[in-house]
């Protein structure tokens, strides 16, 4: 087939001499981008800006089914939720072989945190402070994506989210800036590789552009109004990173922003992306999100949404059949020029090119097309195992806290809750070619390690995650008292999180709590495993459990993971990247915040009435940002900066910057690893600056008794933020770090930034 393309094109193109040389360089393509569109119609223009679902919709749906005859007319350019080489190649040798020009399609597809092997939620992945794994993660998943001839992933999903009630929050890294930019660039290296054209590369789509996660009430699709200073200081930096990083695509966001849709916003899709970031490769909108102008409002016709989208900057249009149907008019009427549509179809050809699809546009039968390979699974365990954030771990009737577990003979354990043997669960939401027969349950697992060194252990599902039967209760409990110790496996399904899945409720749902209460009631030790895309409400949990453990959904490898969790075979480093509140009532709530003027901390006790506070829940989350405990302990040496002083003149103008340092100990019993973070405080600056900021972090693995130094160094990039009149610049202040294992511990120290 692939020949007979390239045979194709060559006809097509004779002044083009032979096929694309991945080596070419982009002048190269630029003037061969030229011919091609000197002989493109405007329908044909159109038509590369088009992009239709073809398989599971993962939206509203156009209630279409059948493309084919568009695609030979020229009439489409991108097709997404195709899922294998079959269905790909059929409909893409309709574009080769069929239509005028012989343009290829690019395939799109929703790979979120794998395509086959599934590795945790991205809440999860990001729990690992660990780009690196990060970055092989969606290599392996570009790999297994490619090889179907799918070359377009619409991830890495880079929205902050401050709201835990937000069902998105589980595609995210969280509510951090700094961290969520960190990862977005390793997402984006990871799917698109060193270079593109090698066959295993994938385009990385940074979306939802942008403020998506700053939905109000945490209500999916729900209105944002974020300050300019708000928007570039917390919502902008993980998409500046990942175009930085040369993510070919970015994806508008259903969401208005101050009054205007995301998705026609000249400001940020125009003044932000395209003028300041020099933005070259081509913005997708979401499903349908050009056709919702018109709810929103700001357009009464499909003509008038077409215009202001297409204007403001999106150039292609996902599910709306908006622009196939009126660009072309618009462009004769004068209402869009030819300059804009020739702008938008040149990006998207030239992303066509850079993957060497005019060479090769279909998955190739050389290509290796093992899926769910030993590497790729060793690799999932791994990724569950940095996952796992151990929440608390005290003493339950003994000395030593309670996990890890000690595998001796005949200890009697007892497996309890619904999603300790529920493999679609363990794949999260977003779970592409993912299947529950490739789970490992905790149940399995655990039933191969009890086996095989002698413990007993029984199950009991217990209850439902939803829903009120509490007939189950009798044989946990029974199974609890005849145990040594209750593994308790709760949470949310899969499917309570992700797109259109926000809740008002962020507790354990259905009759959990209560199964919970119940076997504690046993006095049994309890280790609570709690399965989740989102922060929860356990409160309760928290104060009567002495052993729990953020686990996520860990994907494919779920089981072997968390049993060497529970037994100590690894020693869990993960952090929170999110914060956990104690009531939904606090949310959002982020450690990042403004101080206000009446803080709690600073009242006197018992003079606290007229503070910033609820009066009928602390202040305080649950669980802070950044919080992860080990089965070792660490601890933090003071900090102390690198140098006497530093000016902001040498900060803005001379790239100057200061070091900042501390030493980390492990004090405990056991090798492990922390993750040192470095955050900071700039107070007398011209406009408030959050209580803590984070600014920089650091794995660190120690061996028992072992120190190691850690340190940040302190540039423009940290210090700078965009001051009273909106530069973003470094100003004489105080400045304060911390270098700590959570977002409010540790001690600080201070230094003055002069003039
Ligand atoms: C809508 C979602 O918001 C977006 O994240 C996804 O990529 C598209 N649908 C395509 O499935």
């Amino acid at each position: 087939m692939a020949s007979r393309t390239h045979l194709a094109w060559i006809l097509v193109l004779p002044c083009l001499a032979a096929s694309v040389d991945a080596k070419e360089s982009s002048a190269d393509w630029e003037s061969k981008l030229d011919v091609l569109l000197s002989r493109m119609t405007l329908e044909e223009k159109a038509g590369q800006l088009n992009q239709f679902s073809v398989g599971q919709p993962t939206g509203p749906g156009t209630h279409r089914s059948a493309y084919e005859k568009m695609i030979a007319a020229g009439q489409i350019g991108s097709l997404f939720n195709a899922t294998n080489a079959d269905q790909v190649n059929a409909l893409q040798s309709i574009a080769v072989e069929q239509s005028r020009l012989h343009i290829p399609l690019i395939f799109g597809l929703d790979v979120i945190h794998g395509f086959r092997t599934i590795f945790p939620v991205n809440l999860g992945l990001a729990a690992s402070w660990n780009p690196s794994l990060v970055q092989r993660v969606s290599r392996l998943a570009a790999k297994e994506t490619a090889a179907e001839g799918i070359r377009w992933t619409f991830s890495p999903m880079v929205d902050i989210s401050r709201d835990a009630r937000w069902g998105r929050i589980a595609e995210s890294a969280g509510e951090d800036p700094y961290l969520g930019a960190v990862l977005a660039q390793a997402y984006v290296h990871g799917y698109q590789g060193d270079h593109l054209e090698d066959g295993t590369s994938i385009l990385a789509c940074a979306k939802h552009f942008v403020g998506y996660g700053a939905a109000e009430a945490g209500r999916d699709y729900n209105t944002t109004e974020i300050s300019e200073r708000t928007l570039r200081q917390v919502y902008l930096p993980p998409f500046r990173s990942a175009v930085d990083a040369g993510a070919v695509t970015v994806m508008a966001a259903f969401n208005t922003i101050n009054g205007i849709p995301a998705t026609a916003d000249s400001f940020t899709l125009g003044t932000v992306l395209r003028r300041e970031w020099k933005f070259s490769g081509f913005v997708v909108s979401d499903w349908t999100s050009i056709a919702e102008l018109l709810a929103h409002g700001i357009a009464s016709d499909g003509e008038a949404a077409a215009r202001k989208a297409f204007v403001a900057g999106v150039d292609m249009d996902m599910e709306s059949d908006l622009y196939g149907n009126e660009l072309p008019r618009l462009v004769r009427s004068g209402d869009v020029t030819l300059a804009r549509l020739d702008d938008a179809v040149r990006r998207v050809l030239r992303a066509k090119f850079t993957l060497g699809l005019f060479d090769h546009p279909y998955a190739r039968a050389s290509d290796v097309r093992e899926q769910l390979s030993a590497e790729s699974l060793a690799l999932a365990r791994d990724a569950a195992e940095e996952s796992f954030v151990l929440l608390k771990n005290d003493r339950a009737n003994g000395t030593h806290p309670l996990l890890p577990l000690l595998a001796k003979p005949r200890l009697k354990i007892a497996l309890i809750g619904p999603l300790a043997d529920s493999p679609q669960d363990m794949l999260g939401c977003w779970s592409a070619q993912g299947r529950a027969t490739d789970v490992v349950t905790l149940r399995a697992a655990l039933a191969e390690r009890a086996t095989a060194k002698g413990m007993l252990f029984a199950y009991a599902k217990g209850a439902e995650i939803v829903g009120g039967d509490t007939s189950g209760f009798a044989r946990a409990v029974h199974i609890a008292e005849v145990s040594d110790v209750a593994i308790l496996a709760l949470g949310e399904r899969g499917d309570l999180t992700g797109e259109a899945a926000s809740r008002a409720h962020l507790d354990l749902s259905g009759q959990q709590e209560n199964l919970l209460k119940a076997v504690a009631a046993t006095g049994k030790p309890i280790v609570l495993l709690l399965f989740s895309g989102r922060p929860l409400t356990v409160t309760w949990a928290t104060e009567h459990v002495p052993a729990i453990v953020a686990v996520w959904f860990p994907g494919v490898q779920a089981g072997p993971a968390l049993v060497r969790l529970l037994f100590g075979d690894m020693n869990p480093s993960g952090h929170l990247t999110a914060t956990w509140p104690r009531t939904v009532g606090q949310e959002p709530l982020y450690y990042n915040a403004l101080n206000t003027g009446r803080p709690l901390a600073a009242a006197p006790a018992g003079l606290d009435r007229f503070t910033s506070r609820y009066i009928d829940e602390a202040s305080t989350p649950l669980f802070a940002f950044g919080h992860g405990l080990s089965y070792t302990t660490f601890d933090y040496g003071p900090p102390a900066f690198g140098r006497d002083s530093i000016s902001a003149k040498a900060i803005n103008r001379h790239g100057e910057s200061i070091a900042v340092r501390a030493t980390v100990t492990n004090t405990g019993l056991r090798a492990g690893s922390t993750v040192a973070q470095c955050y900071i405080r700039l107070v007398g600056t011209s406009v408030a600056r959050p209580v803590r900021e984070l600014k920089g972090f650091q794995r660190v693995h120690l061996e028992p008794g072992e120190s190691k130094n850690v340190e940040f160094s302190l540039g423009k990039q940290e210090l700078a933020f965009w001051n009273d009149a909106m530069r973003f610049e470094a100003e004489a202040c105080h400045l304060h770090a911390w270098i700590a294992g959570d977002s409010n511990s540790g001690s600080h120290v201070e230094l003055r930034i002069r003039e």
